[in-house]
């Protein structure tokens, strides 16, 4: 684990002196300790991450008994795996022996998961079906050992997965989508392309800079070229609304066009975000691509283009942008403090064949390109943030509205973590 000592006493009490003081300046950027502090990260993952609902894969990536991929997060290993009665299951990848890892390959197919240290061997389900020569040892009880679980949701094919056994289930929150989202019918679709970035930066630096489109008219231009969300709202109101107003008609979907935001202190349960809102493209594009153009067949319940785009967030990390043709996920989790794992995942129909309907250089061009843009960028903050010369500045009250409400999220909830006692 990476640690920047941010100071040789930092403590909890030095953490909350600093949150008092956070809560005072709203309006501005949040101070550089709580992207430099090893203790207030791994505040954030008990109090914030590991309670909170979490993209992890798709279920098209795990559809027969056995198949299985990795999910990782923070220091945390989890097995996202289908068992032999069809159940999705999120169990943690370490033994209940001694703690060993069970499993290294990233995705794989397993009719057992046996420990590499001393063979213990545990079914699909996370049940332990046998521990060597363990009948020895009086009272020994396999059924007292299975493996450690997160709660699984799956919302139209999404896995989402919550570290926390007791959340709250996220389904009702997150149907406020179901008109917009279901849409595209992700339940069908295929993953036609995924890619982890890795982003030498604090996770939090990461999701700021997507919760805000300030930096899209200088840092991304090709997607400031072809999406109107770069400009204020007050500049392009007549079009996106007369976007809006034709979008139901020309996808052929009733609903599309209706806004939720229910996100970070206004979600309906802890962690479980849900918004949803569409946004206009310029003339002359009907989708994210290089030159406007279709780069996919149309998704799901889709029947055409209406020149917009849906956005969408499921949870506290997870977006997703989608055009009529395809859908790109987006789901930033920390892996240090100051290393973070940008995942982006491409959906097509799920009929799509790549070749015959889809080129994937042509399908991945604008995200690939923005997300390295935004590589470069999210850098170079971490290294100004990190100076002692930085000093947090003014929030733009428009462009910087979204990521305000995920600062004030994320210091009352911290607030709220270190005011009860140290576990
Ligand atoms: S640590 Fe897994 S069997 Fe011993
Ligand atoms: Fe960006």
């Amino acid at each position: 684990m990476k640690i920047i000592a941010t100071n040789q006493d930092d403590s909890r009490s030095r953490m909350r002196a600093f949150l008092t003081q956070e809560k005072r300046k709203r309006g501005k950027a949040i101070d550089p300790y709580f992207y430099r502090s090893d203790i207030v990260y791994q505040e954030e993952l008990g109090a914030l991450l590991f309670k909170s609902w979490i993209y992890a894969a798709h279920v098209s990536e795990v559809p027969k008994s056995g198949d299985y991929v990795l999910f990782e997060i923070g220091e945390e290993s989890i097995i996202i795996v289908r068992d032999k009665n069809h159940e999705i299951h999120a169990l943690m990848n370490v033994c209940r022996h001694r703690g060993a890892r069970l499993c290294e390959a990233t995705s794989g197919n397993r009719t057992t998961f046996v420990c590499p240290y001393h063979r213990w061997t545990y079914s699909t389900d996370g049940s332990l079906r046998s521990a060597r020569h363990m009948e020895m040892r009086e009272g020994f009880d396999k059924a007292d050992y299975p493996l450690k679980r997160a709660s699984v949701a799956i919302y139209m094919g999404l896995i989402f997965i919550n570290c926390d056994p007791h959340a709250a289930d996220p389904l009702g929150p997150f149907s406020h989508l179901d008109a917009q989202l279901g849409a595209y019918e992700l339940e069908k679709a295929k993953v036609a392309h995924q890619n982890t970035y890795k982003i030498p930066a604090n996770w939090k630096l990461c999701l700021e800079n997507y919760l805000e489109c300030y930096h899209c008219a200088g840092a991304h231009p090709a997607y400031a070229k072809r999406h109107t969300f770069q400009d204020l709202s007050a500049n392009v109101a007549a079009d996106v609304s007369a976007m809006l107003q034709r979008a139901p008609e020309l996808t052929g979907v009733p609903g599309i066009e209706k806004e939720h935001e229910r996100i970070y202190l206004d979600a309906e349960s802890f962690g479980a975000c849900a918004e949803a809102s569409r946004y206009g493209l310029y003339e002359g594009f009907l989708t994210g691509s290089e030159d406007g153009q279709p780069v996919a067949p149309l998704m799901g319940k889709i029947k055409g283009y209406d020149g917009g785009a849906g956005d969408f967030q499921v949870g506290p990390v997870t977006f997703m942008l989608n055009y009529p043709d395809h859908c790109v996920l987006y789901r930033f989790v920390p892996r240090g403090l100051t290393d973070t794992d940008a995942q982006v995942v491409w959906f097509v129909n799920g009929d799509a064949e790549e070749g015959r309907d889809y080129d994937l250089g042509k399908l991945t061009w604008l995200w690939h390109q923005t997300t390295q843009e935004d590589q470069f960028i999210i850098t170079r903050n971490s290294k100004g943030v990190n100076s002692n010369f930085f000093e947090p500045g003014p929030y733009h009250p428009e462009f910087e509205a979204t990521l305000q409400k995920f600062v004030a999220w994320y210091l009352d909830t911290l607030e709220r973590a270190v005011a009860a006692p140290a576990q």
